[in-house]
């Protein structure tokens, strides 16, 4: 909603401007380069609030993904056939975002469990179409 609001000001700011610089440009061609160049910086600030809006949520996508079924945050639960606790995870990749995502692209070789790496394995086709950014997102969750 405050997005929302904040486009509008700008956008009349915008349109407030266009008529003021008439009086002191007529050329059309030397106002539409000025208002590019202010609409450039006027749009900054829009962007770094869009970009904190659509931020990717590792916590959520981690449950969205279905690992929350495998992995709880404190408690191994290989011994039933299912994973390691996410603690395990980010104490074996201590703070190592870059290796992380590596290893969710499936070019890394597993650092917690070799012996079941192949159901891990089978789940990283469930995230192949993930951004970098989401695999990001997904890291920072398992490690924070
Ligand atoms: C069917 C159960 C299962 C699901 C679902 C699952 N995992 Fe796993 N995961 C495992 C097992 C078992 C291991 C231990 C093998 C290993 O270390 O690769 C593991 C290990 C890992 C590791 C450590 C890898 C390493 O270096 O050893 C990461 C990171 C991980 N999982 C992330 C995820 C993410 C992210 C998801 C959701 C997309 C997910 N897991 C879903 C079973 C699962």
């Amino acid at each position: 909603m405050i997005l929302v609001i904040k486009v509008f000001i700008k956008l009349k700011k915008i349109l407030e401007m266009n008529t003021a610089l008439a009086k002191y440009y007529p050329s059309q061609k030397i106002r539409r380069y000025i208002m590019k160049k202010y609409i450039m910086i006027l749009s900054i600030p829009l962007m770094v609030i869009a970009g904190n809006v659509y931020a990717e949520d590792g916590g959520a996508l981690f449950k969205k993904k279905g690992c929350t079924a495998c992995h709880h945050p404190t408690n191994d639960q290989s011994a039933k056939g299912l994973g390691p606790s996410i603690a395990q995870i980010k104490a074996a990749y201590g703070g190592n975002k870059a290796a992380m995502v590596n290893f969710l692209k499936g070019s890394g070789a597993p650092k917690v469990d070799k012996a079941k790496y192949p159901i891990m394995k089978a789940q990283l086709a469930t995230i192949k179409s993930l951004s970098d950014a989401q695999l990001g997102a997904l890291s920072d969750y398992m490690l924070k």
